[in-house]
Order: C-alpha cells, then structure tokens, then sequence
C-alpha cells in the first residue's frame, strides 16, 4: 500500500506560498488508515511505551487510532482555550505563524514513557513544544512519531536528538 498516493497537495492553502499536504483522502480510504496504523504501531514497536500523547487537530486521528489498537492511554495537546482543568502553556513558531499549545496537568504522570503522534512534521515547532509539555510533566518521550515528514523543512533538527519516526517523506 503506497500511503503517499493518498496524501493530495494543496497549493496556497492556508496562505500563498505553502504547499498543503492532505491527509483527508488517505483517513477516508480504510485500507490506507488502517496500513498508516500498523505502520505507525510497527516503527514504535522495538519502544517500551506507556502512553499516547496526540496533537490537536490531526494528531488526534492518528493518535488515537493507535493508541487504542495498542492497548495504550490517549492523552491530548490542545490549541488554547479549549482544555477545560488546569494547564500548561507553551508557545511555538509554525511553518505559517505563531501559536500555543495546551496540556492538562495530569495528562502524564512522571516517569511516563510516552510516543507522541501528529500527522505531519513540518519545521517541528509543534512537536517540540509537545515534547517540552510532556517532559514538564516528568514524562519521557521515548519519540515522536508522524505519518508525513517534511525533510526539507529540518523539523528532525529542531527536535534535538530526540527519536523520530515517520511514514512519507518529502
Ligand atoms: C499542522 C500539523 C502539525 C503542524 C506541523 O497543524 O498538523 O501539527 O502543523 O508544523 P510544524 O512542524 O512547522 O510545527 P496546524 O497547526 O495546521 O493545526 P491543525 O492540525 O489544528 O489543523
Ligand atoms: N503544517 C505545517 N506545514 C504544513 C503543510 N505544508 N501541510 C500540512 N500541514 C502542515
């Protein structure tokens, strides 16, 4: 199954210039969701791992897909606002602006061994405020694993040694 004929670009989406990479048509098709899960599952197999941690909004889909057919706890990083109990903050650039990321204080224990999931590593400023979030909370991110990398972009680099999987690259 070729994943990567399943992920459709999209020119000058959100704004002039990007190159938009839709994972839309592969979560649509059941044989190419469920291969990006085994995949995902497989690259992480050789982890001890204690927990799932996803990123809102398309690192929930995969993040907990996996997470369930793993037998694992989900937990979420959210965009700000929308966790409802107590939190911790974080700010991060993006390929296209600036944002926050939220997490809520009992989302991982310390000592947790945790994978965390998103559908695409682009300059990796997402991922790392995740990773900052989780190893706050004493967690240890055993990797980050993400259906589509954008190679070109270094995100690998911005995650300072810290172990990456991904399923596409570009
Ligand atoms: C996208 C993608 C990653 C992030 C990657 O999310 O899902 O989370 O950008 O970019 P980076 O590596 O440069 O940080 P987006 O912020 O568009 O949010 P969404 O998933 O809520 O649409
Ligand atoms: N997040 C950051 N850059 C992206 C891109 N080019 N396509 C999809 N999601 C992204």
């Amino acid at each position: 199954m070729e994943l990567r004929e399943r992920i459709r670009d999209v020119v000058d989406f959100p704004h002039e210039g990007i190159v938009f990479k839709d994972i839309t048509p592969l979560i649509a098709d059941p044989v190419a969701f469920r291969t990006a899960i085994d995949r995902l599952a497989e690259a992480i197999s050789g982890e001890d791992v204690d927990r799932i941690v996803g990123i809102e909004a398309r690192g929930f889909i995969f993040g907990s897909a996996l997470a369930c057919v793993m037998g694992k706890g989900f937990s979420i990083v959210r965009k700000p606002g929308k966790l409802p109990w107590r939190t911790d903050r974080e700010e991060y650039s993006l390929e296209y602006g600036k944002s926050v990321l939220e997490i809520h204080e009992d989302a991982v224990q310390a000592g947790e061994r945790v994978v965390i999931v998103d559908d695409l590593l682009a300059t990796g400023g997402t991922a790392g405020a995740a990773s900052r979030l989780v190893e706050r909370r004493g967690g240890v991110v055993t990797s980050l694993a993400f259906v589509v990398e954008l190679a070109f972009l270094g995100g690998r680099e911005q995650l300072e040694g810290r172990r990456v999987h991904s399923l596409v690259e570009y």
